[in-house]
């Protein structure tokens, strides 16, 4: 085992992995951070994105060695201050989550998006999403719910 130490949601996590281990290992296992979820472990899926220096990306096929100095963010850091993030309240409101087990990977994904643009097209929020599967919902609902998150940033951003 190495430590490694990762810079979590803006807090250092310090930590025993085996180098080849996962980043979504280490999350979920020896961090107890499992709001990020597995789905394949292959890559597939996106049900294990997070943010890594500003891009969505799936931590199952990160080593945890190559997470260390870099910014992570997961979804246990999106709401803040005990308020949920408007991408959240935005998936609630549209009715975007049924199971849910893709809907951390599916909120990370356009919180990366919507951290570079807030005025995004139909077809770039399909682009941001095209990695995260979604067994339920159809995905029109997780569109409209992105789009109506960039509408409520703009305006907190305007306020
Ligand atoms: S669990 Fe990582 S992409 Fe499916
Ligand atoms: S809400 Fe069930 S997989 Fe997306």
């Amino acid at each position: 085992m190495e430590q490694y130490c990762l810079r979590i949601n803006g807090k250092e996590y310090v930590c025993l992995a085996e180098p080849n281990w996962t980043l979504l290992y280490v999350l979920r296992e020896v961090l107890d951070l499992t709001g990020t979820k597995c789905g394949c472990n292959t890559g597939d899926c996106g049900a294990c994105r997070v943010i890594v220096d500003g891009e969505a990306v799936n931590s199952c096929v990160i080593q945890v060695r190559n997470a260390v100095g870099k910014s992570i963010e997961t979804i246990e850091g999106v709401a803040k201050d005990g308020k949920l993030h408007p991408i959240q309240q935005a998936f609630i409101d549209c009715g975007a989550v049924q199971c849910g087990f893709c809907t951390p990977g599916m909120i990370m994904s356009a919180k990366a998006l919507l951290d570079k643009n807030l005025n995004p097209t139909e077809e770039e929020i399909r682009e941001a999403i095209a990695g995260n599967l979604c067994r339920c919902t159809g995905y029109v609902k997780i569109v409209a719910a992105i789009n109506q998150a960039a509408q409520m940033m703009r305006a907190e951003s305007e306020e």
